[in-house]
């Protein structure tokens, strides 16, 4: 279980326990604050054995991060105990129908409800019935819930629920051992072969098996399908971080993203499982795009592409505010979410809005055993492998090729694009993820980051700019600065410049240019020419040979030239790096950044 946690550590947390059935059994629970090291600890100082035991790193929603409040949360006097990802939004209400019935709270947590609820019904109603009791719990809970429950009175069975979007629950069939977990890292060192559970269902587990049912307690039959990753993709290997060892894997991951989509006789695009046929494409009137954080980005550089290539056009919105702005939809539009987990709350919140408005829904999705790639009409999974750092990288590269194919898709079925246009593109694609790999490999062999960290890492404060299709590289620039090195960043669009920000250009605050040579270089010139002018550092993302960039900036981070729309995959790159080495340099935590998890299932 703390091995299972380990793999977890990268969703964020600030304290952790477990709960074992000890041989004698008894239940046993040790939880502590802090990082998973501070648990190990206590586990090595009273050690304990058992065969069922289940396990939680929390992120603190309610009460602050303390032993108390860490889970499991037991009820009856040891008889069972609970974890649980999610909220439960009628908490106050539960605890005090739950007081009036002489239960005693020991934590400020909503998870503890969930535990004396289970135990109410065990005792009453359930008959000893472990399943019925969590059952007839979950019914009691408003707000999504995935839990765990273990009980002295069945001491060969777990019990695991889930209602609404709380997350992943997966369940892995071991060798003579059943796991569960709310992500694959947890279970791909111990099995390929994966369960999920859907809203609303439950899976009880024992050591040979598990059997599923409805929260109706109706029974369902589910497969078990394969997990196509490598075991060691989870693993670091020789890098010192997740976040490091994902930026240097871009040129294999968008060779992933590539292969078996491009039919290069015939010069089209291949996205089977999208389940949009051209003539459905042709009765497309508009395309929403949804999605949080990095992914929103992403689909600010897929507006560009889809309106350039299929002339179509595409409205782009946080998933946050979608999903509360009695959005209008309709059946002639097409929402599409961009999530790297799957598994965001805000982004399955407005699929089902706009499926709720008869919209079709589509994702662009990284782990396609997630709830987004479940209730999609259709998907483009990523390909981009497992992403571990907090920080997201690769996924964010794997996305907007995978909205390139996606434009070139869309074009290709309203012949909205012409064979020279679509063929040099296609061409720059296949020749992209080798650029990426010598890039990368460029970056990897000097120092040049390393030092660029030195000499900028002590700033408080940095303004990136970039225009057109490179504006939406500056806001994520600009993100990667800020959530691992904690330095203030802002990204703006190079045109506004002018309407405000420039105020803030002082020797104090270095500005970062993405200005590769394209049909707006020369505005950008002007734009470094105004910065240096007030005595601010330039730092340009440019291209390797550009003389002029070379002269005027005070660095460059240098970048190989290819198609402009393809830009963005590469500019973003030296940008991935420079956050991650300021971040070292200032001695941050580079894979769990504080107040930061990696799948955001808690709104
Ligand atoms: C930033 C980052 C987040 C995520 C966002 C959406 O580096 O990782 O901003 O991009 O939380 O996550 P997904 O793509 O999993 O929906």
């Amino acid at each position: 279980v703390l091995d299972g946690l380990r793999h977890l550590e990268y969703r964020g947390y600030d304290s952790a326990g477990l709960a074992v059935l000890d041989r004698a059994g008894e239940l046993q629970v040790r939880r502590e604050v802090g990082k998973l090291a501070n648990l190990s600890r206590l586990v090595d100082e009273a050690p304990v054995e058992g065969q069922i035991a289940i396990g939680h790193t929390r992120w603190a929603t309610h009460g602050p991060p303390t032993q108390f409040n860490a889970h499991p949360h037991v009820s009856g006097g040891g008889l069972l105990a609970v974890v649980q990802n999610g909220i439960v939004e009628n908490y106050h209400a539960l605890r005090e129908r739950l007081i009036g019935e002489g239960y005693v709270f020991t934590s400020d947590t909503d998870t503890e409800v969930i535990a004396h609820l289970v135990h109410l019904y065990y005792q009453n109603g359930s008959h000893g019935d472990l399943v019925d009791a969590t059952r007839r719990a979950l019914g009691d809970l408003r707000g999504p819930s995935a839990v765990v429950v273990v009980c002295r009175d069945h001491p060969d069975k777990l019990v695991a629920a889930r209602l609404g979007n709380a997350g992943g629950v997966a369940v892995g069939y071991g060798e003579g051992e059943m796991l569960i977990a709310s992500d694959i890292p947890a279970l791909a060192p111990h099995t390929r072969r994966i369960a999920y559970l859907d809203d609303r269902q439950m899976a009880v587990l024992t050591a040979n098996g598990a059997d599923y049912f409805t929260l109706d307690g109706e029974p369902l039959v589910k497969d078990a399908s394969r997990l196509e990753w490598d075991a060691d993709a989870v693993d670091r290997g020789e890098f010192h971080h997740f976040m490091q060892k994902e930026i240097f894997e871009q040129g294999r991951s968008l060779t992933d993203t590539l292969r078996g989509r491009l039919d290069f006789v015939g010069g089209q695009v291949r996205l089977d499982s999208l389940n949009l046929s051209a003539e459905q494409v042709r009765t497309l009137e508009k395309i929403t795009i949804v999605a949080c954080g990095t992914s929103y980005f992403a689909g600010l550089v897929g507006k560009f592409l889809v309106e350039r290539l299929a002339r179509l056009p595409v409205e782009v919105d946080y998933a946050s505010e979608f999903r509360y702005r009695q959005p209008i939809v309709n059946p002639q539009q097409l929402v599409l979410a961009i999530t790297q987990s799957g598994e965001t709350v805000d982004t399955l919140a407005a699929l089902e809005e706009a499926r709720r408005r008869g919209a079709r829904t589509a994702a662009i999705v990284n782990a396609t055993g997630s709830q987004a790639a479940r209730v999609c009409d259709g998907i483009i999974a990523m390909q981009a492998g497992p992403e571990i750092g907090v920080a997201s990288t690769k996924a964010f590269t794997a996305s907007v090729v995978d909205l390139c194919l996606f434009a070139l898709y869309m074009a290709q079925a309203r012949g909205a694009v012409d064979e020279t246009a679509r063929r040099e593109l296609l061409d720059a694609l296949v020749r992209l993820p080798g650029q990426v790999g010598e890039l990368l490999a460029e970056a990897r062999q000097g120092d040049h980051y390393a030092r660029l960290a030195a000499r900028f890492g002590e700033f408080s404060n940095f303004l990136y700019l970039g225009r057109g299709i490179h504006y939406p590289i500056a806001l994520e620039g600009a993100l990667k600065l800020k959530e691992i090195s904690y330095i203030h960043a802002e990204g703006y669009p190079a045109g506004e410049m002018k309407h405000g920000p420039i105020a803030l250009i002082d020797g104090q605050t270095p500005t970062l240019v993405i200005a590769p040579r394209d049909s707006i270089y020369e505005k950008m010139v002007s734009q470094v020419e105004q910065v240096r002018a007030r005595g601010g550092a330039v730092l340009a993302v440019a291209h390797a040979e550009d003389a002029q960039m070379r002269q005027l900036a005070d660095a460059i981070l240098p970048i190989p030239v290819t198609h402009e729309l393809l830009t963005p995959v590469l500019s973003v790159i030296p940008l991935q790096i420079l956050a991650y080495e300021v971040a070292l340099h200032r001695g941050a935590d580079v894979d769990q950044p504080r107040n930061l998890a990696k799948s955001v299932t808690v709104e």
